[in-house]
């Protein structure tokens, strides 16, 4: 099954499109039967494989391979010394694992508005929001667009702060500077959940430069158990964030085929640029600018301010186009307005931002009969 999408143009006209769809192949099978017949499917020598591997990858000095993107978020704030009373200022435009990891350490993420093109935390809004009981700076590559560092790393070092980087939308980014996301040297994290450029059904990755906090983070993700110590020792709080072998051993496949995954999405987003050109209102992901590079993740439209989205939705389905709101504001989630007292009108570009995105089908295997018909349906419902 090497690629497991259809041959371009064979599908059905009517078959439905998801919105999402892994790249997996026989060197995925292969790998994973692999480690099924060695027996080690934990703890085994695939974890600092895959980690040596995604490291060289990105240009980082270290990495460590963790359950989730979530997870991986947990253990660089507290690496960085995170805690109790701690503020973190963040972007309420992400998935809100990206807040919520900071509540994990009784720490509160305090939220500043985003760019509206870039749709990344925007440097000045977060400086504003600063003051004395901020610790660090999350900077979200949100969509795999590079957020704006150089700007981050000058307010860091201003008040210093310190800084972690969500980049579980982002792999594949690169900055202005040449510089791959995740190879600055703070605590950056990935995802690899199914729908991700690299997966391996659930896990993450941290990179970074410093081996000490290597070393904290791969202790704290094992039950607090430095390497040279026994099972059942353990001298620091710590958690079940492990990754287990399959998991590597698929990573490890996944990253090999990275260049194609990554050439694919940016061939079908370049596709639905053309097919989407035109619609008016429409407003489709910002173009690569100013020498940063996006590392496409998903293809986010926003619809024109006077679309009802629901009936977009419903009329897209009825064409068997799947899409999905996305994101929605972190700070109007019930949990957070309750928790923290946020209301509407806080962040007014996020607000609208939200109020208009849509993620359509994007994925690595999609034909351009697919993509031709998900535009051919936005246009019936935005325009008839
Ligand atoms: C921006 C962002 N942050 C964090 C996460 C959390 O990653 P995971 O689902 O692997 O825990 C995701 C995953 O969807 C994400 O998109």
């Amino acid at each position: 099954m090497e690629g497991s999408g259809a041959p371009p143009g064979a599908e059905p006209a009517t078959a439905p499109i998801p919105l999402a769809q892994p790249l997996l192949g026989e060197a995925e099978e292969r790998a994973v039967v692999e480690v099924l017949r060695s027996g080690r499917l934990s703890l085994g020598p695939r974890v600092a494989r895959f980690e040596q591997l995604f490291a060289a990858r990105v240009g980082a000095g270290h990495a460590s391979a963790v359950a989730s993107g979530t997870a991986g978020l947990h253990l660089a704030l507290r690496a960085v010394g995170v805690e109790h009373g701690d503020e973190v200022v963040t972007s309420p435009f992400s998935f809100v694992a990206s807040a919520n990891a900071a509540i994990y350490e009784r720490a509160r993420p305090v939220f500043a508005d985003i760019d509206p093109v870039t749709l990344n935390l925007e440097p000045a809004a977060a400086a504003a929001a600063v003051n004395e009981r901020t610790t660090a700076l999350l900077p979200v590559h949100i969509f795999g667009y590079p957020a704006e560092m150089a700007a981050f790393e000058a307010l860091a070092r201003r008040h210093r702060l310190a800084i972690v980087e969500d980049a579980c939308e982002a792999l594949g980014a690169v900055h202005a500077d040449g510089v791959a996301v995740g190879a600055r040297g703070h605590p950056t994290v990935f995802g690899f959940y199914a729908n991700k450029q690299l997966t391996t059904g659930e896990g993450g990755m941290i990179t970074l430069a410093d081996a000490e906090l290597k070393e904290r983070i791969d202790s704290e993700r094992n039950q607090g158990r430095a390497p040279d110590m026994d099972w059942l020792d353990h001298d620091r709080l710590g958690f079940n964030y492990r990754l287990p072998d399959v998991a590597c051993a698929l990573g490890i496949a996944q990253l090999a085929r990275l260049d194609e995954t990554l050439a694919a999405r940016a061939r079908i987003a370049a596709r639905y640029r053309e097919a989407l050109g035109g619609i008016e209102g429409l407003q489709l992901p910002c173009a690569d600018a100013n020498g940063d590079r996006r590392g496409w993740f998903v293809f986010v439209v926003q619809l024109p301010r006077e679309a009802d989205r629901g009936e977009v939705v419903r009329a897209l389905a009825a064409r068997g186009v799947q899409s999905k709101p996305y994101l929605p504001a972190i700070h109007l989630m019930s949990f957070y307005r309750e928790r923290f007292g946020h209301r509407p009108g806080e962040f007014p570009v996020c607000e609208e931002v939200a109020a208009r995105s849509l993620a359509l089908p994007f994925f690595p295997a999609m034909s351009e009969g697919q993509v031709a018909r998900v535009a051919e349906a936005m246009r019936v419902a935005l325009v008839c």
